[in-house]
């Protein structure tokens, strides 16, 4: 951690409180950073919502989360993961000391505390694995879904079957700003998902699936078989 900087209170922060503060991060400029206390610990966070930019310190503080005031994203207060949707990304979570009377430092990486949102770590594809994750579906269930078994260290093959010709989007954006390019409401670029080993099968659809045989056919005249599958296909 090469980044450390102290904050000081007016008022003790009490049990259960969310607070926004100024970080002062020299020529980095300024920093918002969330302070939570509950059961006696101290927690700083990014204090934006990944989703769309909520302040969190409006939010609402639940047993070991906060809630988001606008559509409700989850994040832990320990880990600054993401729990709950919308939104993919966790919080930075920095290291926080009281170091006096109100006093707190704050420790981070150069990067880290500069950054608004964060990706939790992900596993590596190992090829030795002989376990295939196929899911249909090129949603947002979909798209966290692949995202989120390398971030539970799955490192088995990933397919991600997409009807339409799009990498996973935000299709609430859809009905907010007409004239949205598909690049600005993309969840994530096709290098993401190429470094982490997942592969994207863009306009296909998934034609027969035998349960016995544990396969999918898919319309591109491929049969994919598969170890587990999940059908994340919304109301389809
Ligand atoms: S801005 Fe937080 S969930 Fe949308």
């Amino acid at each position: 951690m090469d980044f450390e900087a102290y904050v000081e209170l007016k008022e003790p922060l009490q049990e259960n409180e969310m607070r926004e503060v100024d970080l002062d991060c020299g020529s980095q400029g300024k920093k918002k950073v969330l302070l939570v206390k509950q059961k006696g610990v101290l927690s700083a966070l990014g204090s934006k919502c990944t989703h769309f930019g909520a302040p969190l310190a409006t939010g609402v503080l639940g047993e070991g989360i906060v809630r988001c005031p606008w559509h409700g994203a989850c994040f832990n207060i320990s880990t600054g993961d993401i729990e709950d949707f919308p939104g993919i990304d966790s919080l930075p979570c920095y290291r926080v000391d009281e170091v006096g009377n109100n006093k707190l430092r704050i420790k981070a990486s150069k990067t880290d505390i500069m950054a608004e949102t964060r990706i939790k770590t992900m596993a590596s594809r190992n090829p030795k694995i002989d376990s295939t994750f196929v899911i249909l579906g090129g949603g947002p269930a979909g798209a966290s879904c692949a995202e989120v078994l390398r971030q539970e260290g799955f490192q088995g093959r990933i397919v991600l079957v997409c009807k339409e010709k799009q990498l996973p989007y935000d299709r609430t954006m859809l009905s907010k700003t007409l004239d949205s390019k598909i690049e600005s409401i993309q969840l994530r670029t096709q290098d993401f998902y190429d470094n982490h080993q997942i592969e994207t099968l863009l306009g296909t659809e998934v034609t027969e699936v035998d349960f016995e045989k544990k396969q999918v056919k898919l319309s591109t005249a491929v049969t994919l078989p598969y170890t587990k599958l999940v059908i994340a296909t919304g109301c389809t």
